[in-house]
């Protein structure tokens, strides 16, 4: 791999990444993870993202944690332990830490592990009743808990649609796996984005500022960094779409002409027009989102949206 140092080499090899990157662009249909998406440049273009004017739903899962803090107090209970899932910045568990009744432990579970080191010293700062236990993991594999946590104090933290960027049938093992690792009468706080006009959701991830395009081209970045990528940024551009059918915003990369181009040494063709597949993010309506959750053992206490119906948040015990 000329140009890749010995250690980033060694550090694609062990996350999975270089590994991944070659089976997506192998297939007949190109593909990539979203996962990796959130190196430290994508980290902070997301960040970017949530204060975008079109990208509504930070804002009204914000506007909504407020509005139901006290409520969503009084479910977890005094004590609790905050486990978060894609803690990325870890502004909005900071509504939940004002509210609860003396939480006694938060524990962030992020892949990007020089995110996540930063916001826990920052949150433990601010909060120093909290013991803030930061996990770098990547959760859809799974993550150890600090021992004695008990599954009835815990409730499970995982805003902002992440949930949306999993298959049905994925995000449905996942909750399932999820609930198992908890145990019984663990809770989940949930945000779910929700199907809507199309227009709505298609500036949502076609910004005027171009930085979901940033967001996206950034992979393709990263892949250059990191594994010896010649993606030329200027032959490809940023798509995406809503596919009302699926229920999904479709994100690919477009090669803009026919080009070759080469990861860790390995040639890839790409025809002029031809897409790499990098994210989906499904929408779900409130009913539907619920009966896969009970699907996959998540009882659903609460459910509350904005007055627009634009996003909504669950409340979710694990029935088993
Ligand atoms: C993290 N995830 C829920 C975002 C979404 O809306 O699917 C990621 C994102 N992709 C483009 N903009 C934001």
């Amino acid at each position: 791999m000329p140009g890749v140092s010995a250690a980033r080499a060694a550090q694609a090899l062990d996350n999975g990444f270089l590994a991944d990157v070659l089976d997506g662009l192998s297939r007949p249909r190109k593909s990539l993870p979203c996962k990796y998406f959130y190196d430290r440049e994508g980290s902070a273009l997301f960040d970017a993202i949530c204060t975008l004017d079109e990208y509504y739903p930070t804002r009204t899962e914000t506007a909504l944690l407020h509005d139901r803090a006290a409520e969503i107090a009084g479910l977890a209970g005094p004590g609790a332990t905050l486990v978060e899932l894609g803690s990325g910045s870890s502004v909005k568990v900071r509504i939940l830490l004002d509210a609860l009744d003396d939480p006694a432990m938060y524990v962030p579970v992020d892949i990007s592990r020089e995110h996540l080191v930063a916001a826990a010293a920052r949150l433990a700062g601010d909060y120093p009743a909290v013991t803030v236990v930061p996990v770098a993991a990547d959760y859809v594999r799974g993550f150890a808990l600090p021992r004695g946590v008990r599954p009835e104090r815990t409730v499970v933290f995982f805003p902002g649609s992440t949930i949306g960027n999993f298959r049905p049938a994925e995000a449905l093992t996942f909750l399932r796996g999820l609930g198992q690792r908890l145990g019984v009468g663990a809770r989940l706080l949930i945000g779910v984005d929700l199907r809507k006009d199309r227009r709505i959701l298609e500036a949502a991830y076609n910004d005027a500022a171009g930085v979901t395009a940033a967001f996206n081209m950034n992979l393709l970045a990263r892949i250059n960094r990191e594994l010896s990528g010649t993606f030329d940024l200027t032959r490809f551009a940023h798509r995406a779409h809503y596919d009302a059918v699926r229920g999904r915003i479709e994100m690919h990369l477009e090669s803009l002409v026919p080009q070759t181009v080469r990861v860790a040494g390995r040639p890839f063709r790409f025809a002029a027009g031809e897409t790499i597949h990098t994210e989906n993010s499904y929408k779900y309506s409130i009913g539907g989102f619920r009966r896969m959750a009970a699907r996959a053992g998540w009882a659903t206490e609460r459910s509350w949206t904005d007055a627009d119906g634009l996003f909504s948040l669950h409340w979710m015990v694990w029935r088993g």
